[in-house]
């Protein structure tokens, strides 16, 4: 077999390595046999310099930069042999081009390696990630997953920067937008179904994209939410809440891992040993390779880690493979190998990590492998894609209230359509859209025409700005016109709403964010509706008609006015290209509502964090009153606005006691807990039962509740279901201060309901 490698390279004159699907499960050391005969063979060739430039990966502008820098002279580089991959660079063609360069141009013909920020869908955007948690349908996760590689490998790219999973309990943080919300058991499920998504069975497919999961570690726990700031937390909770959805997409076989900005016990995470190398590699046994974020390795300068050859060295020796446009590895490497700072060895490893990734993409066997134009004008935006946007963006929306069945609407109606974002079409997508065209975006106005039909009379009023604080205006605007102001004076818009609703039966107000006030560097101290569109709601309040909200947004806002007020209040987040359409479909009846939160809604940002499964405290408030001296607020109640788990659906759901086969559970035992589940309304439905645990005595304090199942049930209106959790010892772990993952003998109590404060209980002990 090297003979056979060797030959075939010599003949090319370059690399070409023999064409093996590179299946990721289940693989085995001699599987890996080719691969590490191959990239012995190809490093054997290469200079150093052209090992370190594999360690690069750079941007040449175009798509939407997150930082400052972006690089110059990209041409030159790869000719040079100094780039190992690029990313914002969009289209089959100009990929194409880029890689010509590299197979052409340079003098080993290696490979670039394409990523891009693929992150809720592609050019087909989906809704945003935190709005398809919320349907905690696995599947459907997967298969957005799925469905985005398929388009997004038809136009050149093989590397998606996804999934995000970075648990977030803070909803000032604008990231929360980007993950799936604050639970490590919901988070896990996700992460692996979106790893299992994108890469498929076979990363050397042609429709396999290798997946990135971001950002190591713990960037959601940022410090008052603010972006980028720092993080400090206990290992314990670390562990317990925060690391789960990184090792689940490390088991489920992602190929690579993105170091996030902050720090973790006071080392940033892109210089970060334990976390990189004794974390991932030693405990978790990872074994792809991890890119730093954007500019992050250079960002360790501010943090105050020494000057750009201290942190790229520091980097490198942690265990961080591939430098992110800061160039920092580039330009310092052989100055510090030459002082002795680092060793060959050090570069040889990460080199090795990168070239093996490019041979499992099998981008050595055929460097165009993704690069058909062919497929991209069948697979880029196809009909098929923006059917499956529909449905993922209906199935992400969340009832949160239905007085006296509001909704659905009823056809023949008239409805007055109000308000900015209901006209709109460049604030669908949510952030993170790098590769969407805004324009394709169905409005919410054209969608309630359409899926209303004829005998339904739409009536739109814009009724006010998004918002007229120019400050956030501006600062939300960096991307293009997100927020437009109305010439017309405030009042002016109002009035015309408040006419509009007077001729309508029902008032549908669309208000929220733009799509930018949350998602990167997008961090709000505030996290209202801003005051235009809360002014206009009041208007609207006092007019008397029925008022439906729909809010859109990219993180939980607190709502207590409109949850007051409304008599339907709705949650569609950014739906993506389809929104209209499916907001429609959902606010007609057309789909039977069926998501639920995956982070928790505050009555006001002074509750944040706040979150489902919290300590219980030594001074618990026994109940929902006041009490002094227990735990809580002068002026505001503990309990949240809308809990993890809830969303309503237009049917009702029933729930029977809880049926044990047993009180007592040994070590190596199981026990089955039954619920019935009615579904007592007069439409089908589905209803997410949702499983929590609580140790009541354990040596580390445990929260009230841990979600550790859930499952998402269809019931024909009428139906009822058993349905059945089985619980084993691995539901009652935890990680105590010695950082084991044990069950401690004693009593549990169990719930089993419909949102994490809805549940049935019933109680049993784990025996020694
Ligand atoms: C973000 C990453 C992203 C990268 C590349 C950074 O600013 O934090 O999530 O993948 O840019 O676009």
């Amino acid at each position: 077999m090297i003979k056979q490698v060797l030959v075939a390279m010599a003949l090319a004159g370059g690399v070409t390595a023999p064409a093996v699907g590179y299946a990721q499960a289940g693989k085995t050391a001699s599987a890996d046999a080719p691969m590490n005969t191959f990239v012995s063979a190809l490093m054997k060739k290469m200079t150093l310099e052209e090992k370190i430039g594999q360690l690069n990966l750079l941007t040449p502008g175009g798509g939407i930069l997150t930082g400052a820098v972006v690089n110059p002279d990209v041409e030159s580089k790869i000719k040079s042999g100094n780039v190992g991959g690029l990313f914002g660079v969009i289209g089959v063609d100009k990929i194409r081009q880029a890689q010509e360069l590299a197979i052409n141009g340079s003098r080993l013909k290696i490979p670039l390696i394409f990523g891009s920020d693929v992150i809720h869908g592609y050019k087909t955007t989906f809704p945003i990630p935190l709005a398809l948690a919320c349907s905690w349908d696995m599947p459907m996760i997967e298969r957005s997953a799925r469905v985005a590689a398929t388009e997004a490998t038809a136009d050149g790219l093989c590397w998606a920067f996804s999934p995000m999973v970075d648990i977030a309990r803070d909803p000032r943080w604008g990231r929360v937008a980007e993950g799936s919300g604050e639970d490590p058991y919901l988070g896990s499920q996700a992460a692996a179904a979106m790893v299992r998504g994108y890469q498929g069975k076979d990363l050397s497919a042609d429709n396999t994209l290798m997946a990135c999961v971001k950002h190591f570690a713990l960037y959601g726990g940022a410090e008052g939410g603010r972006d980028y700031n720092s993080v400090d937390m206990s290992m314990q909770k670390m562990y317990e809440f925060y690391l789960p959805p990184y090792k689940a997409a490390i088991d489920a076989g992602v190929g690579s891992v993105m170091s996030s900005f902050n720090d973790v016990n006071g080392v940033p995470a892109s210089g970060n040993r334990w976390l990189l190398t004794d974390l991932l590699r030693r405990q978790w046994g990872f074994k792809g390779f991890v890119v730093s974020d954007y500019t992050s390795v250079n960002e360790m300068i501010a943090h105050g880690m020494g000057d750009l050859q201290a942190v790229s060295a520091l980097a490198l020796k942690a265990g961080l493979d591939m430098d992110m446009v800061g160039e920092g590895f580039l330009t310092t490497i052989k100055k510090s190998l030459a002082e002795k700072k680092l060793t060959v060895a050090d570069v040889d490893r990460a080199c090795r990590r990168i070239l093996e990734a490019k041979y499992k993409l099998g981008l050595f066997t055929d460097p165009y492998r993704y690069c058909k134009p062919e497929r991209a004008a069948k697979e880029v935006l196809s009909p098929d894609k923006r059917a499956a946007a529909r449905e993922f963006a209906q199935r992400s929306m969340v009832l949160l209230k239905n007085r006296n069945n509001t909704l659905p609407l009823k056809r023949g109606a008239t409805i007055a359509l109000v308000g900015a974002l209901a006209n709109n079409r460049s604030n669908m997508l949510g952030t993170w859209a790098v590769s969407g065209d805004a324009q394709l975006s169905i409005p919410i106005l054209d969608g309630m025409k359409t899926v209303g039909g004829t005998g339904t009379t739409i009536l739109y009023a814009r009724g006010a700005n998004i918002t007229d604080d120019t400050l956030l205006a501006r600062n939300a605007n960096v991307f293009g016109e997100k927020v437009d102001i109305d010439p017309r004076a405030p009042q002016a818009l109002i009035e015309e709403a408040v006419a509009t609703a007077g001729r309508a039966d029902v008032v549908v107000a669309v208000v929220g964010e733009a799509s930018e006030m949350s998602g990167e560097a997008a961090s709000r101290s505030d996290i209202t509706i801003p005051q235009s569109q809360r002014t206009l709601l009041e208007a609207l309040k006092r007019t008397g008609k029925p008022l439906v909200i729909v809010v859109m947004s990219g993180r939980p806002l607190a709502l207590p006015w409109e949850a007051e007020h409304s008599d339907a209040l709705l949650q569609a987040w950014f739906g993506g290209h389809e929104t209209g359409n499916a907001l429609a479909d959902v606010l007609f009846g057309n789909y039977n509502p069926s998501g639920k939160l995956t982070m928790t809604f505050p009555r006001n940002v002074g509750q944040v964090p706040i979150y489902y499964n919290m300590k219980n405290t030594g001074r618990p408030q026994p109940t929902t009153e006041f009490r002094k001296f227990t735990s809580n607020y002068l002026d505001v109640p503990n309990e949240p606005l809308f809990v993890f788990g809830h969303g309503l659906s237009y049917t009702s759901f029933s729930y029977s006691g809880i049926r044990l086969t047993g009180k007592t559970m040994s070590p190596g035992g199981t026990i089955g807990a039954t619920v019935t589940v009615a579904n007592t309304g007069d439409r089908d439905g589905e209803e997410v039962v949702q499983l929590y645990i609580r140790d009541l005595v354990s040596s580390v304090t445990q929260p009230v509740k841990k979600l550790k199942d859930f499952r998402k049930i269809y019931l024909k209106k009428g139906e009822r279901k058993d349905v059945t959790f089985e619980i084993s010892v691995e539901d009652l772990r935890f990680w105590n201060n010695d950082l084991k993952w044990i069950a401690e003998p004693g009593d549990f109590k169990l719930f089993i309901g419909t949102s994490s404060a809805n549940v049935q209980e019933a109680d049993f002990t784990l025996t020694k």
